[in-house]
């Protein structure tokens, strides 16, 4: 592999990679692409079926063939996990093994080869190194790893492209959302169906539910809350994030069926509450609940666990607990202070780079 200080003596007019910190107002991170130095790039052929050997570029434009599997047919996953500083000069993913396994499950429904566990994580650190001085200082916020697969290979006919390319690249990033949401129940536009794609990160996933959340910020709203496709009853998930709410002392989240993102936060936050002593259901959930629910939050790798001030349902907006002593806010911190090194991780989740 290359190290990044040996590629970083070719390009002398770029910022010093052994600096503590790149150049930048650590204070005003919000959620949006910034360029950093390096990204990794691994390829593999449908005949080789394996990934191999990847490598550390700059980080930069990438060549791609006009009739590649992606950019016709849409044959890509991404994954999202974070990098996090810890007080005492560490850095830590989380979960990444999760991540790996999860575009493995993916991979498989959209005829990719994936890497292995080992590949993924390896990857990782390498990127992580490599553009070390891009993971905010402690508090100020993470950097996003974003790790692509995609089919890049020329095809013409409606089939699985010859070349596959799995691609990591990162941005710092602070806060998704700013503030607590207000969620609209989607009841026109659905975002998965028995047996199609809404339990795998494949990128459509995403760019068909701008139209409904494009539509509900127009009138105000942070998000959608999509409903199943089959009894248009049950609630699903946000637009980017899982959902959660709590009633009677149960925290129930939707339970896991193929038409639901299997968030590595949403999880996460399973098991820390069962720690905490909540009783955890995952189970369907009739959007009628959302009534005389007393908390509901969102929770994804972008987002953390976002609490809902309002959810609006059948011309009605309900309003939820939000703030100091909730259950939402505890699960957050416990969370985040794993994620940040702050509290100790009994669970043994997180990976020091
Ligand atoms: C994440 O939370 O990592 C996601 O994948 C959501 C993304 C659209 C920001």
């Amino acid at each position: 592999a290359v190290e990044a200080s040996e590629l970083n003596e070719d390009h002398s007019t770029h910022h010093d990679v052994n600096k503590e910190y790149a150049d930048l107002n650590w204070d005003e991170l919000g959620f949006g692409p910034i360029p950093i130095d390096y990204m990794y790039v691994m390829k593999c052929t449908k005949d080789e079926k394996y990934f191999s050997q990847g490598t550390l570029t700059r980080f930069g434009n990438i060549d791609m063939n006009p009739s590649s599997g992606i950019l016709n047919y849409g044959q890509g996953l991404f994954e999202g996990l974070k990098a996090n500083r810890t007080e005492d000069g560490r850095i830590l993913l989380f979960r990444p093994e999760q991540n790996a396994r999860r575009l493995q499950m993916g991979a498989e429904r959209m005829c990719m080869p994936s890497p292995t566990i080992e590949q993924f994580i390896h990857a990782l650190k390498q990127i992580v190194n490599a553009n070390k001085s891009w993971v905010p200082p402690p508090g100020k916020g993470s950097l996003y790893i974003r790790p692509l697969l995609m089919g890049s290979g020329p095809v013409l006919g409606a089939m699985p492209a010859a070349e596959y390319t799995f691609l990591i690249f990162a941005s710092p990033v602070g806060i998704y959302h700013k503030g607590t949401l207000n969620l609209i129940v989607e009841e026109k536009f659905y975002r998965a169906f028995p047996g199609g794609t809404g339990g795998i990160k494949t990128a459509a996933n995403y760019a068909t539910v701008f139209k409904p959340v494009t539509e509900a910020k127009a009138k105000g709203f942070s998000d959608v809350l999509f409903l199943d496709v089959t009894t248009r009853k049950n609630i699903e998930e946000a637009s980017t994030s899982n959902i959660f709410i709590l009633k009677k002392n149960v925290i129930s989240t939707p339970a896991i069926t193929g038409t639901i993102l299997p968030g590595i936060t949403r999880k996460s936050i399973i098991e820390i509450a069962r720690v905490l002593d909540y009783q955890v259901k995952e189970r369907d959930i009739p959007a009628e609940e959302l009534f005389d629910a007393e908390e509901v939050f969102c929770t994804g790798t972008a987002m953390v666990v976002n609490p809902v001030s309002s959810i609006t349902y059948m011309g009605k907006r309900i309003e939820y607990k939000t703030g100091v002593n909730t259950v939402a806010q505890n699960l957050r911190t416990m969370l985040t202070g794993i994620q940040t090194g702050q509290i100790e991780d009994k669970m043994g989740w997180t990976v020091e780079i």
